[in-house]
């Protein structure tokens, strides 16, 4: 598929911005790269390097000439010249509100009239980004999943003023990346993925809290079970192959019984105070030794990328 948007720029890149400039130079976009912190600027081309041997040899992607991807991936010094005539600018910098508002106020004045800008918030709407710009239906929430190299959604969420036109350019341009766009309709807190990751989040933390399983058997419970069945087919098909006439009997029974509460549930609470916050700190409901993170990080984005894989060949088949 042909990528409209030849000149990006990405600022930030960190977790996320890496990986994005990675995802748009292996499709073959020119992208101009800035970070703050230079550690990040000079280390970029050896870190998606190495994430592309990393997905070769998992046939993730097909061979490539990393050199030549590389070259299309220019480090940049400062902000503008990241962004100076681009036509679609990227931010992946700190989740901080004020900060995205003013790069994006800064981007206008450096690119042309018809280049889009998206942010990668994971909370803030695009129309408070958005909200100091003299052309608003240019800017755009896409938001990407960590690895964004690996994860195929991005949901696509407009703003208030956000045009059709910037919509669709931008849906096609992820498909163009090889990326699944999910167009969410309304601009609610958390998108719509977030939202559905901590209503669930609050019920497997209120039932081991509670010892009604432990961690280990609730990961066993779900990857073999709910897990399975949606990354297959879908949740709402699930639903469909079950029946919503049982699903309705079961959603009134169990519906007044799972937690509704807004505080931080106690477990999480605990953790928070002892530092054993997960991989970062060697220590969550599981144990990272420090000197193994490295190959355990490597593990589960090998096993990300082997079931993306299977993902990838059911949507080529029309599934
Ligand atoms: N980590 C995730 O799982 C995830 C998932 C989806 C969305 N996001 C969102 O993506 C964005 C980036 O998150 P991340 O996890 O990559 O964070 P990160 O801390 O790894 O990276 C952010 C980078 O931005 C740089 N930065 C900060 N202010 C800057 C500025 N004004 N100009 C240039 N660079 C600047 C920092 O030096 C840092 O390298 C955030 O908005 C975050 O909410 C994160």
């Amino acid at each position: 598929m042909a990528m409209e948007f030849q000149r990006i720029g990405v600022i930030g890149l960190g977790t996320m911005g890496h990986g994005i400039v990675q995802t748009m130079a292996l499709a073959g976009g020119q992208i101009k790269a800035f970070d703050t912190d230079s550690m990040l600027v000079e280390n970029l081309h050896q870190r998606i390097a190495k994430n592309l041997s990393v997905m070769m040899e998992e046939n993730a992607i097909a061979p490539v000439d990393v050199d030549e991807i590389l070259q299309r991936i220019t480090c940049c010094d400062s902000e503008a010249d990241a962004i100076k005539n681009a036509e679609f600018v990227v931010e992946a910098i700190a989740e901080d509100l004020q900060a995205k508002q003013l790069l994006f106020a800064r981007c206008e004045s450096l690119v042309g009239a018809d280049a889009i800008l998206a942010s990668n918030t994971s909370s803030f709407p695009s129309s408070s980004i958005a909200s100091g710009l003299r052309h608003p239906e240019r800017a755009i929430n896409t938001h990407w999943f960590n690895p964004p190299h690996i994860i195929p959604v991005v949901e696509i969420i407009p703003g208030e003023r956000t045009s059709d036109a910037t919509i669709e350019r931008v849906i096609s341009f992820m498909k163009a990346l090889g990326k699944h766009p999910v167009r969410v309709n309304q601009e609610l807190p958390g998108f719509v993925l977030n939202r559905l990751q901590v209503a669930l989040f609050r019920e497997m933390l209120d039932l081991v809290g509670r010892g009604v399983i432990s961690a280990e058997d609730l990961d066993v419970a779900v990857r073999g079970s709910l897990g399975l069945r949606w990354a297959a087919v879908g949740p709402m098909r699930v639903g469909d192959f079950g029946g919503w006439d049982i699903l309705s009997k079961v959603y009134q029974v169990l519906a007044g019984e799972i937690r509704s509460y807004t505080q931080l549930p106690e477990i999480l609470a605990d953790m928070q105070a002892s530092g054993n916050i997960g991989l970062k700190a060697g220590q969550g409901f599981f144990e990272f030794p420090t000197e193994d993170q490295a190959e355990i990080i490597a593990d589960k984005d090998r096993k990300f990328m082997a079931w993306a894989k299977t993902l990838r060949e059911a949507y080529q088949s029309g599934e």
